[in-house]
C-alpha cells in the first residue's frame, strides 16, 4: 500500500509502478512526465506523501549507478572536490520541511487572459511540500573555499533536455548569498525515505523559497562563479518578460531571473464547479510566501473583494513551508465566486486579476484564487 493510498483510505493498487506515483495525480504531459495533487488530496496533510508529490521534468528521468555518481565542486574556489554519495552522508544531516512550487503554477489562469503556447497548462497542482534530508550546502562551499569574487552558485543536473536543435542538461543557479543559507540542502531524503528516483535521486538540491526550477535533481555538478548560470533555464526560460514581449520578439536580457518566489494562496476545498448545500461553508487551501518570508494573513471574499473574511491559519512549520488555512462563509442559495489572497510580513499581498501580471512564459501568476460554486437551498 502506498502512503496516499493508506493517509487518504484510497483503492489500493493505484500507483503507477514506473514512477511510484498515484494515479490520481493531474498528469499534464506523459513524456516526459509532468503532474501534481488533485487540491482536494493536496491540503489534506501539511506534507504530501511521495507518490503525490507533483513532478516537474524536462527531459527523461536519467538512470544513475550511485555507486558510480560524484558530485563535483569546481569554478571560482581554492579546492575543487570531488564527493562520492557516502561522503556527503557523512557530512553533518539536516532536516528541514519546505514547499516547492513551480513558476508555471496556475499558467492556465494566464492563458485565460491570452493563449499561452508551447508551456505546460499547469492548474494550481505544481506545488506540494516535504521535509527534506541531506547536507547543507553551506558546508561544501566551507570545504571548497569560494574565492572573493565569486557571486552565484550554479548547478547541473544529469537529465538532458533539447530546446532549438541543441542538446543539454538542466541547469541553473543562485546568488551565493543565498547558497550559504542553512536551509539550502543536498538532499538525498523525502519525507523519511531515500530520494525518489523521478525527485532526483541520488542528489538533488532544495532551495527553499525560490521557484522550484532553481531545486536541480540528478545533481552532478556545481560551479562557484562571478555570473548566474549561462543555462537555457537560466538564461532564456524562468525569466519574467515585459508584458508586452511575444515569443517572436523575444529579447532574453528585458527578462528578469526568478528567484524569490511571490506570495501566492490557493483554494483546494470546495473545488471548481462544486455543488454543496447553503448555510455555513468551509473554505480550506493553502498559502505560501517567498524567500523565508511568513504568511500572515489569509483572507476569502464571496462579493469580489468588497468585504473579507480572515481564515484561520495553521502554525509554521518552519520559515519554509506552506501554512494550510480555513475559514465559514455564510452563502445563500445560488451561484457564488469565493476568492482567496494572502499577506505576508512585508505586507506584499496578491493582484486582484490575472492580466495584471500576464507574460507569454506564464510564470508567477498569484492573482486572487477563484472557485465557482452552487449553494442548493437546505
Ligand atoms: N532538475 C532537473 N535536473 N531537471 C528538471 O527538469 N525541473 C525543475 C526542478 N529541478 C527539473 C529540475 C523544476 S521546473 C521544478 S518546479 C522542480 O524541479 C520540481 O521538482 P519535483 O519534480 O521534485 O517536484
Amino acid at each position: 500500500m502506498s502512503a496516499a493510498e493508506a493517509l487518504f483510505d484510497l483503492p489500493a493498487a493505484e500507483t503507477d509502478e514506473r514512477l511510484g506515483k498515484h494515479r490520481r495525480l493531474i498528469v499534464r504531459q506523459e513524456s516526459p512526465f509532468n503532474g501534481g495533487p488533485p487540491p482536494d488530496l493536496l491540503t489534506q496533510t501539511a506534507l504530501t506523501p511521495n507518490d503525490l508529490f507533483f513532478v516537474r521534468n524536462h527531459g527523461e528521468i536519467p538512470e544513475i549507478d550511485p555507486a558510480a555518481w560524484r558530485l563535483s565542486v569546481g569554478g571560482l574556489v581554492r579546492r575543487p572536490l570531488s564527493l562520492t554519495l557516502e561522503e556527503i552522508r557523512h557530512l553533518p544531516k539536516v532536516t528541514l520541511t519546505a514547499t516547492l512550487q513551480c513558476a508555471g503554477i496556475r499558467r492556465q489562469e494566464l492563458a485565460t487572459v491570452e493563449p499561452i503556447p508551447h508551456e505546460l497548462p499547469w492548474g494550481p497542482e505544481a506545488v506540494s511540500t516535504a521535509e527534506w534530508s541531506g547536507a547543507c550546502l553551506s558546508d561544501l562551499l566551507a570545504a571548497a573555499e569560494a574565492r572573493r569574487r565569486a557571486r552565484h552558485v550554479a548547478f547541473v543536473g544529469r537529465d538532458e533536455t533539447e530546446r532549438h536543435g541543441e542538446r543539454f542538461c538542466f541547469g541553473g543557479s543562485i546568488p551565493l548569498a543565498k547558497a550559504w543559507g542553512q536551509e539550502v540542502l543536498l538532499a538525498y531524503e523525502m519525507n523519511g525515505e531515500p530520494l525518489p528516483p523521478v525527485h532526483g535521486a541520488p542528489l538533488r538540491v532544495v532551495v527553499p523559497g525560490y521557484i522550484g526550477a532553481r531545486s536541480v535533481k540528478w545533481l552532478t555538478r556545481i560551479a562557484v562563479q562571478e555570473a548566474p548560470s549561462d543555462n537555457y533555464f537560466q538564461a532564456k526560460a524562468y525569466r519574467m518578460f515585459p508584458a508586452s514581449m511575444r515569443p517572436e520578439t523575444v529579447d532574453y536580457a528585458a527578462g528578469f531571473m526568478l528567484g524569490e518566489l511571490p506570495v501566492n494562496s490557493v483554494i483546494c476545498s470546495p473545488g471548481e464547479g462544486e455543488s454543496l448545500p447553503a448555510g455555513r461553508v468551509r473554505i480550506a487551501g493553502w498559502a505560501m510566501a517567498g524567500g523565508g518570508r511568513r504568511v500572515e494573513r489569509v483572507e476569502v471574499s464571496a462579493d469580489g473583494g468588497r468585504s473579507w473574511t480572515v481564515a484561520g491559519v495553521d502554525d509554521e512549520r518552519g520559515d519554509w513551508a506552506w501554512r494550510l488555512w480555513n475559514a465559514e462563509l455564510d452563502l445563500s442559495a445560488g451561484s457564488h465566486e469565493v476568492v482567496c489572497r494572502a499577506w505576508d510580513s512585508a505586507a506584499q499581498t496578491q493582484p486582484e486579476h490575472p492580466a495584471q501580471v500576464w507574460n507569454f512564459k506564464g510564470y508567477a501568476n498569484n492573482a486572487w484564487h477563484r472557485v465557482r460554486i452552487t449553494c442548493r437551498p437546505q
